[in-house]
Formats: C-alpha cells, sequence, structure tokens
C-alpha cells in the first residue's frame, strides 16, 4: 500500500484504434512491472468519433502481443467534461491532437506530447515530437511507433516517480 495519490493519465490520437490504445497498454505494462500500477488512473481516447467501441487496429494488438503486452482499449471519444476533470495529464500523440485539445479548452500546462517525455526526442522542437499515423501504412510502421512509444512511456514514468 502506498499514500501517493492517484495521477490521472490520458493518452490521445485521431481514432483512438492505432497509438493510443498502444500507449495506454505499454504505460500500463511497465506500471505493472515495476508494481506501482494502482497510482495511476490510465486510458486513452480518440479526437474522432470514427471507433467508439472499436477494439484497437489488429496491427497494433499484434505488435504489442510480441512484446508481451495486451492492450485494453475500447475506441471513445474525448469528452472535454468529464476528461478534462478526471486526469491529471492528457498526453496527445501528435501536434494536431494537442490543437484539438487545446481548441476544447484543456489547461495548457496539463497537455503534453507523448514524445517530449522521451529520452532520444526531448529536446526537439514540437513539431519533431510527433507520433507518426500508422493507420495508412503497413506492420513496420507499427514496429516503428511501438518503439517510439514504449521508451517514451518508460521515461514518463520514471518522471512521474520521481515528483
Ligand atoms: P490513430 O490512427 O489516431 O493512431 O488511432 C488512426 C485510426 C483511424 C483513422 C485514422 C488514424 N481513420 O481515418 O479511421
Amino acid at each position: 500500500m502506498t499514500d501517493l495519490p492517484i495521477t490521472g493519465v490520458l493518452f490521445v490520437c485521431l481514432g483512438n484504434i492505432c497509438r493510443s490504445p498502444l500507449a495506454e497498454g505499454v504505460f500500463l505494462h511497465h506500471a505493472r512491472a515495476r508494481g506501482v500500477h494502482t497510482e495511476f488512473d490510465i486510458d486513452s481516447c480518440g479526437t474522432a468519433h470514427w471507433h467508439i467501441g472499436s477494439p484497437p487496429d489488429e496491427r497494433s494488438v499484434a505488435v504489442a502481443a510480441a512484446h508481451g503486452v495486451t492492450l485494453p482499449s475500447v475506441g471513445r471519444q474525448l469528452n472535454p467534461v468529464t476528461d478534462f476533470a478526471r486526469f491529471d495529464w492528457i498526453i496527445p500523440m501528435d501536434v494536431a491532437n494537442a490543437e484539438d485539445i487545446l481548441a476544447e479548452g484543456a489547461q495548457p500546462e496539463r497537455v503534453r506530447l507523448l514524445l517530449s517525455f522521451h529520452p532520444e526526442m526531448r529536446a526537439l522542437q514540437r513539431e519533431d515530437q510527433q507520433v507518426p499515423d500508422p493507420y495508412y501504412g503497413g506492420q513496420r510502421g507499427f514496429r516503428n511507433v511501438y518503439e517510439m512509444i514504449d521508451a517514451a512511456c518508460a521515461a514518463m514514468l520514471d518522471e512521474f516517480l520521481e515528483d
């Protein structure tokens, strides 16, 4: 048991079937491995409504499974009212997601691009800290995205646990 407060983290992409479900599952995986998952309220969503109720894309499921990671996400759309109240951190995958979230009224200091936590990418310009949308590509794109998300989530957990 711990008396630490629970930190709410919402991962956001466009469709909530490729990138943000991966980030959610990978973050949860790292948190469980370190025995700290109960310190977090973790979820994912999309800015678009297209895939409400859908499981993650089978290519995300496959790359996650190859690393022993399961993806609990069920597609849903960002709800500015409830999500901005529930989550301490809103973590978009790309700049378009971030702009959409800010346009919905999120507090800018609670919105951070996922790759701003990445050990080798944290010093880059905002435009270069984007997880590319793998939807229209093949499995290789999903492997590339997985590596970025994995490194960023591990570093993000380090940073949160230091605070
Ligand atoms: P995601 O990828 O934002 O990483 O989930 C996409 C998923 C679906 C679509 C676009 C991007 N779509 O056009 O349906």
